[in-house]
């Protein structure tokens, strides 16, 4: 698989794995600099149409549907946070129940995204229906929202490498989180993969543990979470 001649790959990821496929695709090019590649960043229902139409080589996303006839592979933890501006007066609390964040606004991703239908979810488990949430439809808009102070979120850890090593954002100690999803590459079964989009599914998977290290070096307690996952 080394230097493969050339070749065209077309990935689409979600918004949330656009932190670290990026880089990624840097340290695959550097092997094999003769592939080219497009990428797509969209959110979980713009990758199932993505995949329903054939239209890309590999989709990476969160839970792919069980409704679509499809190969996919797990690679990676993905935790969720809950997470706070530093001024939050629950930083520094511990243990702290789901119950206790009902009154607080929730900025929440757009319809469509896996992390807002995981949220709603979670929430719904419990009984909870966020107060006013506010609806923005990218991370980053989410992460400024947050640190601006216009409430809570709940966030891939993935997405806030920089924000945590700056102490702009803080992650809340809400019991029962982080809440561990997985990574997965997927692409419609029957579908004959190229020789670049098989090597490049193979480098990914080969990748997690660099990852997961840039991940806990910006949380330390995630260690914890991800020796149990
Ligand atoms: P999204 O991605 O929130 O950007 O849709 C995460 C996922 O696929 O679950």
């Amino acid at each position: 698989m080394k230097g493969l001649a050339r070749g065209h790959l077309s990935i689409t990821v979600a918004s949330t794995a656009n932190y670290f496929v990026p880089r990624l695709w840097a340290t695959f090019r550097m092997r094999h600099p003769s592939v080219s590649v497009s990428l797509d960043v969209t959110n979980r229902a713009g990758l199932i149409r993505a995949l329903a139409g054939n239209e890309t080589d590999l989709v990476i996303m969160g839970q792919p549907p069980k409704d679509m006839d499809l190969v996919a592979q797990s690679f990676m933890p993905n935790p969720l946070v809950v997470i706070a501006p530093p001024t939050h007066p629950l930083c520094k609390a511990r243990d702290i129940p789901l119950q206790r964040l009902k009154g607080e606004t929730f900025l929440v991703r757009e319809q469509g995204s896996g992390t807002r239908s995981l949220m709603e979810r979670v929430f719904a488990e419990k009984g909870l229906d966020p107060a006013t949430p506010i609806e923005m439809s990218s991370t980053e808009a989410l992460k400024q929202g947050v640190e601006a102070g216009l409430g809570l979120a709940l966030l891939s850890m993935h997405t806030l490498d920089m924000e945590l090593a700056l102490k702009r954002l803080v992650v809340l100690d809400v019991v029962k989180f982080p809440i561990m999803r997985y990574w997965y590459i997927v692409y419609p079964k029957g579908k004959e993969l190229s020789l670049a989009a098989q090597a490049f599914l193979e480098f990914v998977i080969q990748r997690e543990p660099e990852i997961l290290a840039r991940m806990q070096a910006s949380w330390p307690p995630l260690k914890k979470y991800l020796e149990s996952a």
